[in-house]
């Protein structure tokens, strides 16, 4: 047996076709044609072969809680804060860690491998942190979790959350989160820039701030991120997470800022869905939509990837764990709509966020993990105007998911008998 899973006739993102031999949980090998002898046989037929989608920004603490204990009906993000508060005492370890585990399901079955959580640490038990910790260690084999510690009632304005946030890092959480906004003054969310990063350059761990999502143009937290990031070397390692007062800053403030985040290496993680339909609630019109600058940062050298952030729970009552819907909304807010614009914004839902995640093998490549998605499309542009059917998601060597393809069967004279409405280029 020359592999333990082979993935034949799939066309890779660069349009060239190929199998892909597995062995273990590693890609083998990488070539047309490649011997048919596997434990098991994915036929992906001509489809594009994909690594697979990470989303670097979610919530998987209150994901599949919509309705619970009532709907958010200002659709403001305040009102999510306080509804989350409103549940909060309510949460139990057993809760927390099903509604994970079914999210992580849907995941799977999108090809979302990979995701970014934070975890609200301002309760004292800890119990959502507890329950995802046992949640990551139970998706291991298929699954990658990677936990923030999130403050999410403030760092210095909620009690004990200074205390609760460095318990959670003890136990295991990864990751160094912050919301300065949600701070009492400006004063105190610049002080939060700072301990949080001396937390993570101490821990040497990674930084990941809720940082100005607000439709402010004075909320400039990520200033003073972007400085710590500097001064205490951890640049690459840090994100600002939201930026969306960015949209309304001053556009010769803006000129000076994007460069300074290039410069130390602080990343963008702008979460389309949730900015359009949370900022810009208290304006009349014209209503800003609250995505930071997306094309502009790309442009300066700004890494960025987009987030979904929510999926059914207090700040947002839609989502399928489709990172593709994500990458949709945020080409169309951003007006990324040149065809190498909506190359790259699939980038933003695979690549990037892989690489601000750190996650280790990541990618189609010999000697990488073997984790990838069959979708029913033609190239990755097709794949996102498609919000393409996932065929078939291998994880860590293993298939685990497979779909049907969504064909339509028409039922006219002289027509095709079916469509799939996949789309290649006319030749002129
Ligand atoms: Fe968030």
């Amino acid at each position: 047996m020359a592999f333990d899973c082979l993935v034949r006739g799939g066309v890779l993102a660069d349009g060239t076709r190929a199998d892909i031999g597995i062995v273990g949980d590693r890609i083998a090998a990488i070539a047309p044609d490649l011997p048919a002898e596997a434990g098991e046989i994915v036929d992906a037929g001509g489809h594009l072969v994909s690594p697979p989608f990470v989303d670097v920004h979610f919530h998987m603490d209150a994901t599949l809680s919509y309705g619970l204990p009532r709907i958010n009906r200002s659709g403001t993000l305040l009102e999510g804060i306080a509804l989350w508060g409103e549940l909060k005492p309510h949460l139990t370890h057993e809760a927390v860690a099903e509604r994970a585990m079914a999210y992580i399901d849907w995941a799977v079955s999108m090809g979302l491998l990979a995701v970014r959580t934070h975890v609200d640490v301002c309760d004292d038990r800890l119990l959502a942190v507890e329950a995802l910790l046992d949640v990551k260690k139970r998706v291991a084999p298929w699954f990658d979790l990677q936990l923030v510690a999130f403050p999410q009632d403030g760092y210095y304005r909620s009690p004990g959350a200074v205390a609760n946030l460095e318990r959670a890092l003890d136990l295991g959480v990864e990751v160094v989160g912050g919301i300065p906004h949600g701070e009492r003054t400006m004063e105190d969310g610049r002080r939060s820039m700072t301990a949080l990063c001396e937390i993570a350059a101490r821990r040497g761990l990674m930084v990941d701030i809720h940082c100005d999502e607000t439709d402010d143009p004075l909320s400039r937290h990520i200033e003073q991120l972007v400085y710590e990031t500097q001064r205490l070397g951890l640049g690459g390692r840090v994100a600002g997470s939201h930026l969306t007062s960015m949209h309304s800053m001053d556009n010769y403030y803006v000129s000076k800022l994007i460069p300074l985040m290039a410069e130390a290496g602080v990343a963008a993680v702008p979460n389309p869905l949730i900015n359009i339909m949370l900022q810009g609630r208290h304006d009349t019109y014209p209503k800003r939509r609250g995505m930071t600058r997306v094309p502009e940062m790309l442009k300066a050298g700004v890494t960025v990837a987009f987030g979904q952030d929510c999926v059914l729970d207090p700040w947002y009552s839609l989502g399928t764990a489709d990172m593709l819907d994500v990458a949709f909304m945020g080409l169309h807010v951003a007006q990324m709509s040149s065809p190498a614009d909506m190359r790259r914004c699939y980038d933003l839902v695979t690549e990037t966020p892989a690489r601000i995640m750190g996650l280790a093998g990541y990618g189609l490549a010999v000697g990488a993990t073997a984790s990838l998605v069959v979708l029913q499309a033609n190239d990755p542009v097709d794949a996102l105007r498609l919000r393409a059917n996932r065929l078939a998601v291998v994880a860590k060597g293993r298939l685990v998911s497979t779909t049907p393809p969504r064909t339509a069967t028409l039922r006219l004279p002289g027509r095709p008998a079916a469509v799939d409405r996949r789309f290649t280029p006319p030749t002129p």
